[in-house]
């Protein structure tokens, strides 16, 4: 098939501008994917056997901490559409490795409100179901209504509504069973047209108060970017994948417990009983805020994520965020789970 002869295989490729903790790691091999038929051809390719196989969109939420030693599919599908519109709602389709900020900031000037809240959080469209990515006060699986993917293993086109996804709390069918299986290749969301502003969350109120505008879906985008630009490092300025840890969920019973012996600690009750604890704050508490092993550090202004000051490994990340996960295993009882895939 013609379409072969489109993909190119690169070797030992460099892996640095790939992920957003900058790490100087290579793959054995790598090739740019630009169609749902290339994932196919690329994986059945006579190069590609019996190699493992990563699927990587903007690379801001892995850690990896040796090269990778099989081939790396670098995700490069383009395209974003008004797919339906109806009484109710609009339906957009973008393909998976367009750029989520300016996705969601092309939604907003064609008028279709409801992504607002989570501007500029860095990678792709396709990673965004794999974690349901969420922030001030908003996840995806609100909106998500399709995801189009390629089984890898079998080279079928596959189409998972939202119960398919199983979205929790940075969380998915793609990040557990589906994992490496599937390669994304678009997502549909589906936005009503009966807007409401969500500004709740206690940074958004603040800076939107500050800004005294009308609660607009463009001036909820712009206050977003403003809060994550003064609490979270720029990847392209200090290397970081976001939040390192996922914000622990504890019973209700020990965080009465916890609350005892710290009574600020912060704490949100879920809609089952129990509350998500604020890892950011355990480990400010326990005074790694700003602390470094080496060049892996604890960001100055949100402990909750790690930066790679400048010639840091994946292996010197981990070491920090072990040595973080014993101090908050040992002063509060509750274990931190990473949230980036480690590889
Ligand atoms: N806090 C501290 N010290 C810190 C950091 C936080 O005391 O160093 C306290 C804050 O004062 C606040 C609470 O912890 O009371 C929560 O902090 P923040 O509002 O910054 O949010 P977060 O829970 O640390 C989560 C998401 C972020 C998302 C924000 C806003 C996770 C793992 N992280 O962080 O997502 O932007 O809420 O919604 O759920 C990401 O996933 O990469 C990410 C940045």
């Amino acid at each position: 098939m013609h379409l072969t002869d489109s993909l190119h295989f690169a070797s030992d490729y460099p892996l640095r501008a790939h992920n957003t903790f900058g790490f100087d790691v290579r793959a054995r091999l790598a090739c740019r994917v630009e169609t749902a038929e290339q994932f196919v051809l690329a994986t059945r390719d006579a190069r590609a056997a019996g190699l493992s196989k990563l699927v990587l969109g903007g690379g801001s939420n892995v850690v990896f901490t040796r090269d990778f030693d099989g081939l790396v599919l670098l995700v490069a599908l383009a395209g974003k559409r008004l797919v339906s519109e109806d009484a109710e709602a609009w339906h957009i389709e973008a393909a998976a490795g367009e750029s989520w900020h300016a996705f969601v900031d092309w939604t907003l000037d064609m008028n279709w409100p409801g992504l607002e809240n989570l501007a500029l959080i860095p990678g792709t469209v396709g990673a965004a179901p794999i974690q349901n990515i969420g922030a001030y006060g908003l996840e995806i699986s609100e909106h998500l209504a399709l995801v189009r993917a390629v089984d890898l293993a079998s080279g079928e086109r596959v189409e998972f509504d939202a119960a398919a996804c199983q979205l929790g709390y940075r969380d998915s069918f793609f990040k557990r069973e589906g994992r490496q299986r599937f390669a994304i290749t678009s997502v549909t969301f589906r936005l009503p047209k009966a807007w409401r502003p969500r500004a709740d969350y206690a940074d958004l109120a603040r800076e939107l108060d500050a800004r005294a505008a009308a609660l607009t879906p463009r001036a909820i985008f712009d206050a977003v970017v403003a809060v994550r630009r003064a609490k979270l490092p720029d990847p392209l300025v200090l290397g970081n994948a976001g939040s390192f840890f996922k914000n622990p969920i504890v019973d209700a019973a020990t965080f009465q417990i916890l609350r005892e012996r710290e009574p600020d600690v912060v704490g949100y009750a879920q809609a089952d009983g129990r509350v998500k604890l604020a890892a950011g704050w355990l480990i400010d508490r326990c005074g790694w805020k700003g602390r470094a092993i080496g060049q892996a550090a604890v960001h100055e202004r949100q402990a909750l994520v790690l930066v790679n000051r400048g010639g840091a490994t994946g292996s010197d990340v981990l070491t920090l965020a072990r040595a973080i996960q014993a101090d908050v295993q040992h002063r509060f009882g509750v274990a931190l789970e990473p949230e980036p895939l480690i590889r």
